[in-house]
């Protein structure tokens, strides 16, 4: 079978099967192409609650195929591959929040939505690298506590002075991959290239772009340009499709090693598998945590617009 005929019945089946594709841009560009979705984590976090059909296969990692689950409790939620986590979703756990919000009393804990569902149930609200700036500023609180990921809480609280945020050690394990020698080597190679990068990435690194957000935001910001040339700092998936899409511009890597493990398990026959056979881990939630995981999401939608 080839590519395109795998493809295409994959096409066929979901349709025949009431099945949804929910894609990040992080997967490969063959999956992509079968999806009823692509989109960053807030995006898909939108798109997994307006889906009609009653089964949704996400592309993706675990957490993101959780929040599906939370808000979209009567669906059967599937996630692509049942070993695909994301490092810094299980960095900390729940009694380190337990004890934070002992500590201090009133102080609410933001979570980056690369969290389990486990740990959104003690959390007050959750944001996306596309929401966190809007969600924080429009927070009613002038201290809180941002978790996980250091570079992106260091980032909001560069951007957002007038709160006093703490931050605990976690952080995207792929993202800090690229250093500050990388960027030198990206702009020596390519002088009047922009720099587009995720605020997942290390400081120096954010420090140096034309651009830091989303991974939507970054396409965005590329489709949308006079620049032709743009140095990409984030999983590298990002560059081919931006390639493919706009062929009269040019995409580089800022490292070659900036690639998602984890996004990278799944496969299109994974894919076809599930449409086919049924073949791929259900989501299943006991009710307690679904609810208790929802509020943080749902105050998240509410204050991201
Ligand atoms: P966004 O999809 O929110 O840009 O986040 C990137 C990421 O690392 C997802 O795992
Ligand atoms: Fe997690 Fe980083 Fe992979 Fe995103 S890129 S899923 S944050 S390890």
């Amino acid at each position: 079978m080839t590519t395109r005929e795998m493809q295409d019945e994959i096409i066929r089946l979901k349709k025949e099967k009431d099945i949804c594709i929910l894609v990040h841009a992080y997967i490969s560009h063959d999956i992509v192409e079968v999806a009823d979705y692509v989109g960053d984590s807030y995006g898909l976090s939108k798109q997994a609650a307006a889906a009609p059909q009653k089964n949704v296969l996400m592309c993706g990692v675990r957490f993101m195929a959780e929040t599906c689950k939370i808000l979209s409790p009567e669906k059967r939620v599937y996630l692509s591959h049942s070993e695909a986590g994301c490092p810094m979703a299980e960095q900390i756990d729940k009694e380190l929040i337990e004890a934070y919000k002992e500590k201090y009393p009133g102080v609410p804990v933001v979570a980056y939505i690369n969290t389990t569902a486990e740990l959104k149930t003690v959390c007050d609200v959750c944001v996306t690298s596309a929401s966190a700036l809007k969600i924080v500023k429009n927070m009613d609180a002038e201290k809180i506590l941002f978790i996980p990921d250091r570079n992106l809480g260091g980032w909001i609280k560069e951007n957002c002075p007038e709160k006093q945020i703490d931050l605990m050690n976690g952080g995207c394990p792929t993202h800090a991959q690229m250093s500050i020698r990388d960027v030198e080597r990206a702009k020596a190679a390519h002088p009047g290239a922009k720099l587009l990068v995720h605020p997942e990435s290390r400081k120096e690194v954010v420090d140096q772009a034309d651009y830091a957000g989303s991974t939507t935001g970054i396409m965005k910001y590329a489709r949308e340009s006079e620049a032709k040339e743009f140095i990409i700092g984030t999983e590298n998936s990002i560059v081919s499709h931006l390639q493919m899409e706009c062929p009269d511009k040019r995409f580089y890597e800022l490292s070659k090693e900036c690639v998602c493990r984890n996004m990278k398990l799944t496969t299109l026959a994974d894919v076809y598998n599930m449409v086919k056979y049924g073949e791929a881990e259900e989501i299943i939630m006991d009710e307690e945590t679904r609810l208790a995981a929802k509020k943080p999401i749902d105050k998240m939608l509410q204050l991201g617009g």
